[in-house]
């Protein structure tokens, strides 16, 4: 088992292992008393981590009640918040009681969200199952719903008081979602992490001994180096405002492509295209060599990730000029400065089309 420490204002713990559905109990009441809990999952979700789930929290005295939203991300909307919390009312949930999110990204971002309003704030735990959601969105506390203008329009930082991570349940995770979630460990790999990129670089089918690796040290190991390293830049950086943006690498094309494609194309195949867009319009502003900008585009290859896009440039750029992220004045974008590495930049609007007209070419 690993553990990441979060040492955010309210610090907490990121547990990896396998079989730690059945240690949930003893670690949530590590950090909350017996109370009552409201588990928040999909319908996709299988039933017996549900019921390991219940079962171990039971154990230690809690009082569980399920609520199973439809799996994908339109349940990621205002309707689903507010059955949430009528259902948590009605099961008469006070402030010193839990939400529970075991599932994927829609999950967390949803149940952190009724957590960080309902009665003005109670805590929550992430219990994640998706490596995307292992790797990313249960770490850092960002937490959201989608409206129909936008994907995360509403939303708050919020901080899980305590990640509980199972690897054994990524095995029933379809191919397609492992793929997602490797583009944001090969992003972590890109920001800083060295060491992830040749684990990447050189290990054969890494993919499938994440999914199903028997000892489960694999997926341990990797997920532990990218949950390392976003806490590392959360701490120094909560609410987004510096160091944090790193982790928008490949994201700011990544999102437009997301968007353009009408949600078609996923999150993690956006990003990685996104990501190889950024490496190449870096290389021809002279700001990245072409062999990093070609180990890039290699690593994508290698995960049968996407590593351009046919999206035209104006497509995209009327959904990057109106990205939530961006000031009045220009915006800040990731680039890959050499091998592992990328730095901030800091570009209004105009200069950044006219390097990304390059970095489309393929
Ligand atoms: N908060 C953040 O910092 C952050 C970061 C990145 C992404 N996100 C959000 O995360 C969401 C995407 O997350 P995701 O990729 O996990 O998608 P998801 O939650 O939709 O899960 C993908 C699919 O896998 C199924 N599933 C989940 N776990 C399973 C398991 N163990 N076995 C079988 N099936 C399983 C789900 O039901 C779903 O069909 C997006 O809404 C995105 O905006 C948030
Ligand atoms: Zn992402």
């Amino acid at each position: 088992m690993e553990r990441a420490e979060i040492r955010v204002l309210d610090s907490y713990t990121v547990h990896i292992g396998q079989g730690m559905l059945k240690e949930a109990g003893k670690i949530v009441s590590e950090v909350v008393p017996p109370c009552r809990a409201v588990v928040v999952t999909d319908s996709n979700i299988p039933p017996e981590y549900v019921q390991t789930l219940e079962k171990s929290l039971e154990e230690k005295g809690f009082e569980i009640n399920i609520f199973t939203i439809p799996a994908g991300e339109t349940s990621k909307c205002i309707e689903k918040f507010i059955e949430i919390q009528n259902f948590a009312a009605e099961n008469h949930l006070c402030r010193s009681d839990i939400m529970i999110a075991l599932g994927g990204g829609v999950v967390g971002d949803l149940t952190g969200f009724c957590a960080a309003t309902y009665m003005r704030g109670i805590k929550y735990i992430q219990v994640p199952t998706t490596l995307l959601a292992a790797v990313d969105s249960s770490v850092g506390g960002k937490c959201a719903i989608d409206l129909e203008k936008g994907k995360n329009l509403i939303g708050a930082f919020c901080q899980p008081s305590a990640v509980i991570c199972d690897v054994d349940t990524l095995k029933t995770l379809k191919e397609e979602f492992i793929t997602d979630g490797m583009a944001e460990v090969i992003k972590y790999a890109h920001i800083n992490q060295p060491e992830l990129f040749e684990i990447l670089e050189k290990t054969q089918d890494l993919t499938q001994k994440i999914k199903n690796g028997t000892d489960g040290k694999t997926a341990i190991d990797v997920i532990s180096k990218c949950v390392k390293l976003k806490a590392d830049i959360v701490q120094k950086d909560r609410f987004d405002l510096g160091e944090r943006q790193l982790l928008n690498f490949g994201h700011t094309v990544g999102h437009a492509i997301e968007a353009a494609s009408n949600f078609k194309i996923s999150h993690g195949h956006s990003v990685a295209a996104g990501m190889c867009i950024m490496a190449r319009t870096a290389q021809k502003a002279g700001l990245c060599s072409r062999q990093t900008a070609q180990k890039i585009e290699h690593l994508n290859k290698k995960y049968q990730l996407p590593t351009a896009t046919d999206i035209p440039l104006e497509t995209l750029w009327e959904l990057i000029k109106n990205d939530k992220k961006n000031a009045t004045d220009g915006l800040t974008v990731v680039f890959p400065t050499e091998h592992s590495l990328c730095g901030l930049h800091k570009l209004t609007h105009q200069k950044f089309k006219e390097l990304l007209s390059a970095g489309l070419e393929k």
